[in-house]
């Protein structure tokens, strides 16, 4: 199985860090308002946070009252980050890749993942594994990138454009052929699954969980007309999709 430590790449990690931190950008104020709606009260949770990058999510989760977050990460860079900036008593930070966490000898109120499991190559064997962690009663929240957005494969531009550069409509195509993406976006090389939307809610159904909610990420109409170089598109497409879980009574029913 593949596992891509690009954010640990220098280029990679910086424009990431960049991006992440300037005070309008797409986690901030598209990704995390979606996310933390769908969450559960997490006062007294133990919760799992895969993926945890630079630890934002993790510091927040403990701020709202939870007993206990570990946050996974493949990225020393990113977990060297979180550990500087987002610490707290009740956080551990933990260099692991997500395709091993049922290694974890523990049970969790709260499984959260955002933007990470675009880089799953076995997304149901993923789901799998996030299954069997759980308490009975657990919920699991995560967001990635919407299928329409991974299923570009870099040979066309995303957009069709005015002379001026205005976004007309996006673009798709092989939307039905899934697996690996490789494209050049930052570093040469990136790479991550392309799946479509049933092959994500069926990997889930036969994982053993029950979708609670499914949301694609909006945006408003002011902060389009306010920032229309970075938010423009959304018009045009969600650029991520999200997910609420429970655990079935059945599995593989
Ligand atoms: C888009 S960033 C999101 C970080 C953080 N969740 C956030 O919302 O800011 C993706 C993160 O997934 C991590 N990642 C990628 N592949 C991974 C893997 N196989 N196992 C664990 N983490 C992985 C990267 O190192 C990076 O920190």
């Amino acid at each position: 199985m593949s596992k891509q430590n690009v954010y640990d790449n220098d280029a990679f990690f910086d424009q990431f860090r960049n991006s992440r931190s300037r005070e309008v950008n797409f986690n901030d104020c598209i990704e995390t308002p979606i996310l933390f709606s769908m969450l559960p009260d997490l006062r007294g949770k133990k919760i799992l946070d895969i993926g945890c990058g630079m630890g934002q999510h993790a510091k927040q989760y403990s701020e709202m009252g939870a007993d206990s977050v570990l946050g996974i990460d493949i990225s020393e860079k990113m977990l060297a980050y979180a550990k500087e900036h987002h610490s707290a008593e009740n956080i551990v930070y933990r260099r692991m890749a997500m395709e091993n966490i049922d290694t974890i000898r523990d049970a969790f109120d709260l499984i959260t993942s955002s933007l990470v499991f675009d880089y799953a190559e076995d997304f149901e064997g993923l789901m799998k594994k996030i299954h069997s962690i759980m308490k009975t009663d657990a919920k699991l929240v995560f967001s990635m990138s919407h299928p329409i957005v991974t299923a570009w494969d870099g040979a066309y531009d995303r957009y069709t454009r005015t002379e001026t550069g205005e976004r007309l409509y996006a673009n798709l195509r092989n939307y039905c052929r899934e697996g690996l993406r490789k494209v050049n976006w930052v570093v040469n090389g990136y790479e991550c699954y392309h799946r479509t939307v049933s092959t994500l809610i069926n990997a889930m159904i036969r994982a053993g969980f029950v979708i609670e909610q499914c949301e694609e990420a909006r945006i408003s109409d002011d902060m389009r007309k306010q920032y229309p170089a970075l938010f423009g598109g959304t018009i045009h497409r969600p650029e991520f999709i999200f997910f609420r879980c429970g655990k079935s009574d059945c599995l593989n029913h």
